[in-house]
């Protein structure tokens, strides 16, 4: 098994390693070795969580920004200098290659750093009264407790991502992060407490009972926001059991993200910008790229030059530092990104690369051509390493298939005729648009999507705003 020191193996409650009496084992998934065996915690401890939460609150609160940045500051810090060793224990749970590993921690890290600038920046307002007497007055107060449950496919940066909002903006915060990569949560824990961030500030609760964790982090009374990394599917079940105490929630959920190449494109530059936005972290996240549209004109020269790069990947175990792609969660993902072929094919696809699975549950990357927009692959989230192709013979022939979903998550598209840039980036129904760009996440930028990907934002002031409350002061009698 891996040794660390940061291999945390139990939930962390009020600054406390919390053993529970049954444990789960976390395991590779390349090749299903153990990695750890965690103390399974349920709902004694999620209640535990939220109350060394609440208790927190009052004191992290009332600490001036400036402090709070600066523990914020050593906790970066420490993400950045045990980056390796956070880097290994991540692809060790989740699989990824380690090069996009260090970028996770890296990519993480940046919120922490960013939203510890930004607390400093929570600015209110005085707004014109009706009458000379009064005055209006608007501040800006943290809302309390926060909640999170986040997912697999970035087990530190969606955590770090959300967390260091909250803890800038005065929160307290609980996070349950996925059953199947809890160890680089709780690596994260253990860093918080060198860093001296206070007892109680940020809890971690590690368990494999997700409905009874997820139904109290979205109905108990102290909990004052819910925030949310995940599908759809489980995202409308979370905000229902939200409504029940009127939670603040904020949803990052699935996308179906669209890849439009028109052809004015710069054309090598688009296969570049579809290689990473199709194929970072084996196609497990919710703004890879899902649909591939491709101009008539230039569809044989695109498709000729994609496919070539795509076979260039390597693909196999996160832990060797040729590999590229590494495998996906779970024996069930394969199957499903599988049958999602298998029945595209079926329905007309053309294979022209991959389209098997591998040794250690991965998936050879895959591009099917001849799709349409009806095909199973298209109206659905792949999550896995296949790039369907589709073509259009006009701008708005592109616009209205690239909008033809109920997601709007992210979308990109690759063109240089200035007009077109303004006219297709107006009309995409997405939160955020790579325009000659496949790679679009970063920490000022705000992160959310439109229609049934969610609401709310991530990073950037934007995301800040998510973890504060409005309050209106009307001073009268003057
Ligand atoms: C996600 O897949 O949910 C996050 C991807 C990112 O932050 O780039």
């Amino acid at each position: 098994m891996y040794q660390s020191n940061l291999l945390k193996q139990s939930s962390f409650i009020n600054g406390q390693w919390l053993a529970s009496p049954t444990h789960f084992e976390v395991t590779n998934p390349f090749d299903n070795s153990l990695v750890g065996i965690v103390s399974n915690g349920g709902v004694a401890e999620t209640e535990q969580a939220v109350d060394s939460a609440k208790n927190a609150l009052k004191a992290w609160s009332e600490k001036p920004a400036n402090e709070r940045a600066l523990l914020m500051r050593n906790w970066f810090e420490l993400v950045i200098k045990n980056q390796k060793e956070l880097a290994e224990i991540l692809t060790l749970e989740q699989g990824k290659p380690l090069a996009e590993a260090m970028g996770e921690i890296s990519y993480g890290a940046s919120f922490i750093e960013w939203f510890a600038e930004e607390g400093k920046r929570v600015y209110g307002d005085t707004i014109q009264a009706p009458s000379n007497d009064k005055r209006i007055i608007v501040i800006k107060q943290p809302v309390g407790v926060v909640a999170a449950i986040t997912p697999w496919n970035f087990p530190n940066a969606m955590i770090a991502r959300k967390a260091s909002a909250a803890l800038a903006a005065g929160c307290t915060f609980v996070v349950r992060p996925a059953a199947l990569t809890p160890l680089s949560a709780l690596a994260l824990a253990e860093l918080s407490k060198q860093a001296g961030i206070p007892d109680g500030v940020f809890n971690v609760v590690v368990g494999t009972d997700s409905h009874a964790m997820g139904e109290i982090l979205t109905t108990h009374p102290d909990v004052a926001k819910f925030t949310f990394t995940g599908s759809t599917k489980v995202g409308k079940i979370l905000i229902k059991q939200c409504a029940t105490t009127i939670k603040k929630v904020s949803m990052e959920l699935g996308g179906n993200a669209p890849f439009i190449v028109f052809e004015d494109a710069d054309i090598n530059a688009a296969v570049e910008g579809a290689i990473i936005s199709k194929y970072r972290n084996a196609g497990q996240t919710c703004v890879c790229t899902n649909r591939i549209l491709v101009q008539e004109s230039i569809l044989d020269e695109f498709t000729e030059k994609f496919v070539k790069s795509v076979e260039a990947l390597t693909l196999g175990n996160g832990l060797d530092l040729a590999v590229n792609v590494g495998p996906m969660i779970s024996t069930s993902a394969v199957n499903e990104v599988h049958q999602l072929v298998t029945q595209s094919l079926n329905s007309g696809a053309r294979l022209l690369t991959g389209g098997e699975s591998k040794q250690g549950r991965c998936y050879l990357p895959t591009v099917l051509a001849d799709v349409t927009n009806e095909m199973p692959i298209a109206t659905n989230e792949i999550f896995g390493p296949v790039a369907p192709i589709i073509s259009f013979k006009t701008e708005q022939e592109a616009i209205d298939i690239a909008n033809d979903t109920e997601y709007g998550l992210a979308a990109y598209f690759y063109a240089r005729d200035i007009g077109r840039v303004w006219r297709v980036s107006e009309a995409l129904e997405f939160g955020m648009i790579g325009i000659n760009e496949g790679i679009i996440s970063n920490a000022a930028a705000p992160f959310g999507g439109m229609k049934q990907s969610g609401n709310g934002r991530e990073g950037s002031k934007y995301g800040l705003e998510d973890y504060l409350e409005i309050k209106y002061l009307c001073m009268g009698g003057i």
